[in-house]
């Protein structure tokens, strides 16, 4: 094991910031938040995934970093050192697959965006016919060599940031593209706000319609905290390995949640008045990026620019999300096999490559093939969010609520007695015990269809 004097760590505040921040922005806040938000009840499901995030997302933060910060390693070894005995280090192996398949479905996406950043910069996206917009995702989602070649590059660009390590490439680039991507969605929003029938927009991403909140919409807006977080599978962990002792680990993970909250509701600001000034139909998922977007900013003068702006600033959004799930299992192979990181940077990305192929051809020629009846990119997508995720998350709870130690946690929560915020400590402590296990076993039988 590398000693912890070797190992790289973030160098500023900022860059600390920006680096967490930009692992739980992604992909959940431009096509995931926005819709969920508008087509279950607006404002009465913010105010839901709002208490799911402090309830059980911030706790569960709060102790990812608290315990990767303590103990300077990989999320294996670091399970592995807190435990000795016991068999807690499988949440650092689910969180490597996890990885795997989470980063499987989500290059190929990414890979569709930077194919759209130059069709919309050429003009081919630039029709407000559905059809024509239908045909030109089609012909590109089910071409293998483009599929595969796109997704390929975007697997070139995150590991020759990863190459550079921890605070020369991940942190150096986050701080470069977080403001990029604040200033690009202000763009965009202020475009999309003074539209007509801007308040159609706005009125449907923040009405409150308190009779649709029940049980399958808290368990929605549980999941989705956990998903935009990026929490339950080490990757924080990994992440807090490279804070400086100094930072004040609670206020940190507040303020990503506060930021990331923001951006998500930018987003929702940037489209929906847009895609309801010209009547089209508010969608989730690949179909509100690559046929709704494009034509709806069609329709607007000056769309072309705007749509270019969107592919940009949403691929600006996947990319530190993308750095973090590549980040975890380099560091994991290079420090539990002896490895200098370039190789484990090589080796990783080829398998990782490896197993997104199918996901990228499954719109194409594999779309026959599937397993228990889903696509590999669906099959990705469901076993890390439904399964990995939650199992993973609910065994972190437990281990940090029920097995670490109250003085442990307290030790590393308050910088080794530092900081004087026991009340903190004492609720997080409370939440990760007896509330967010029990939310995250509900959300888990949930998404495994149980009830
Ligand atoms: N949080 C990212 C998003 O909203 C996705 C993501 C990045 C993620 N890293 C993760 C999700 C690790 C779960 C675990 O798009």
């Amino acid at each position: 094991m590398t000693t912890p004097k070797s190992r790289d760590l973030f160098v500023s505040r900022l860059g600390i910031l920006a680096a967490t921040l930009g692992s739980a922005v992604g992909l959940g806040n431009i096509w995931k938040f926005p819709a969920l938000t508008g087509q279950n009840g607006g404002a009465s499901f913010l105010l839901v995934y709002i208490c799911a995030t402090m309830l059980v997302g911030l706790p569960v933060l709060v102790m990812e970093l608290a315990m990767g910060r303590s103990q300077r390693a990989n999320p294996v070894t670091a399970f592995r050192k807190m435990s000795p005995t016991g068999y807690w280090w499988l949440i650092g192996v689910s969180g490597v697959v996890a990885a795997i398949l989470i980063l499987g479905f989500y290059t190929e996406v990414v890979g569709w965006v930077l194919a759209y950043i130059v069709s919309s910069a050429t003009g081919s996206t630039n029709s407000t016919d559905p059809a024509v917009a239908g045909q030109l995702f089609q012909s590109l989602i089910s071409s293998p060599w483009e599929s595969v070649l796109w997704q390929w590059v975007v697997f070139v660009i995150i590991a020759s940031i990863i190459l550079r390590g921890a605070s020369r490439g991940i942190e150096r680039v986050m701080r470069i593209l977080m403001p990029v991507l604040f200033l690009l969605l202000l763009m965009v929003c202020i475009r999309s706000l003074t539209l007509p029938n801007a308040m159609e927009g706005l009125r449907f991403l923040f009405m409150p319609d308190f009779s649709r909140i029940d049980g399958t919409v808290i368990l929605m807006a549980l999941g989705l905290s956990f998903f935009k977080l990026s929490i339950g599978m080490g990757v924080m962990l990994t992440y807090g390995s490279y804070f400086r002792s100094d930072v004040n680990v609670p206020v940190m993970a507040l303020r990503v949640v506060l930021l990331d909250l923001l951006i998500s509701l930018l987003a929702g600001i940037a489209i929906f008045p847009a895609v309801f000034a010209f009547g089209f139909e508010p969608t989730a998922g690949p179909s509100l990026l690559f046929l709704t977007i494009p034509a709806v900013f069609a329709s607007i003068p000056g769309g072309q620019l705007f749509t270019v702006v969107f592919f940009i600033l949403s691929a600006v959004a996947a990319t530190g999300a993308m750095l973090s799930l590549l980040e975890a299992p380099v560091v994991w192979l290079s420090e539990s096999f002896k490895i200098n990181r370039r190789k484990a940077t090589i080796a990783t990305t080829l398998f990782f490559a490896a197993f997104g192929v199918p996901a990228a051809l499954s719109a194409g020629v594999m779309s026959d093939v599937t397993v228990f009846g889903k696509t590999f990119f669906d099959l990705y997508d469901f076993l890390s969010s439904n399964v990995l995720m939650p199992v993973g998350g609910m065994m972190l709870c437990v281990f940090a609520g029920w097995y670490w130690g109250d003085a442990n946690a307290i030790k590393a929560l308050s910088n080794e007695g530092v900081l004087s915020n026991t009340g903190i400590i004492r609720t997080v402590l409370f939440l990760c015990r007896w509330v967010s296990p029990v939310l995250i076993f509900v959300v888990l039988l949930k998404g495994l269809n149980v009830f």
